[in-house]
């Protein structure tokens, strides 16, 4: 599959899609808390999303090659789970750190976005790797603009992690998104500047880095979809989906209960409404 661009009509379905997938996030949110089992949040955000916003969980029976059909509408990732995290009947536990991914389909768009929730009381280091992943990824998204590299991007989130002794996952990447899930390019969250395609306005791109707190080996569970630290180390992920301009970048999804964006991205980004 080739780079698309999306003209005025397709940026204005991603907008909503985009829009959407973080106004489901901001919805789960308060559900999250010790108690709580990963499959009643899934039941509650494909309610959300087929019901409320008429769109459709992408991620529910996607099945890309290789892989057996996703079972579930959203990806809950826990503690020392990196991504793909299947929900199920488990309670979540004051401590865990949680990431809940979602991508919903209206009109055939795809907004994508990912957030870390903290389960009560968090350890100091599980809060610090929260937190650095949210800046790590706002890191790539300033790069963003017509005429930078995506190795550009990569090497700011690279540099930014292992700065401050974290682990950048290699073997997950962001990737172009709009009729499709998954379309080219991928976006890689470590690099070389100058490095790889150069960035066209109108492509739309997630970046989504996936920070461990040791080392950066992964595997994958037996349930084919689970993907988690070797070491069994802490990891967070963040995911924004990014429209590419000529002056810089529009971040598709923001919503009223998206964390504050960190002060280094500064006024001058064109980062969609301004939050309240
Ligand atoms: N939402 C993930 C991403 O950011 C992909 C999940 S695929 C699934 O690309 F099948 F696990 F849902
Ligand atoms: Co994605
Ligand atoms: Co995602």
């Amino acid at each position: 599959m080739t780079i698309t661009y999306k003209d005025d009509q397709g940026i204005a379905g991603m907008r909503v899609a985009g829009r959407l997938a973080a106004e489901l996030l901001d919805y789960l949110a308060s559900f999250v808390k010790p108690g709580v089992t990963t499959n009643e949040i899934d039941q509650l955000a494909n309610d959300y999303t087929t019901q409320v916003q008429g769109a459709i969980s992408a991620p529910l029976n996607y099945a890309p090659s290789g892989h057996n059909p996703y079972p579930k509408a959203i990806c809950t990732s826990i503690n020392q789970q990196v991504c793909h995290g299947i929900p199920n009947d488990k309670p979540l536990k004051r401590g865990d750190i949680v990431n809940i991914d979602v991508t919903v389909i209206k009109d055939g768009w795809h907004g994508d976005s990912s957030r870390m929730f903290m389960v009560g009381e968090v350890s100091v280091a599980a809060r610090r790797l929260c937190l650095l992943t949210f800046e790590a990824m706002w890191h790539g998204i300033v790069k963003v603009r017509a005429g930078a590299h995506l190795g550009d991007i990569g090497h700011a989130i690279q540099t930014f992690a292992e700065g401050h002794g974290l682990s950048v996952v290699r073997e997950f990447c962001g990737h172009g998104i709009g009729r499709s899930f998954h379309e080219e390019p991928q976006v890689l969250h470590y690099g070389r500047p100058g490095t790889l395609e150069p960035l066209r306005a109108g492509m739309t791109i997630t970046i989504e880095p996936m920070l461990n707190a040791g080392r950066r080996e992964i595997k994958e569970l037996g349930d084919g979809w689970t993907i988690v630290t070797k070491d069994r180390s802490l990891s967070a992920q963040w995911e924004h989906t990014v429209l590419v301009t000529e002056n810089g970048y529009e971040v598709l999804t923001l919503s009223p209960g998206c964390p504050a964006m960190p002060a280094f991205v500064g006024p001058l980004a064109e980062a969609g409404a301004p939050l309240p």
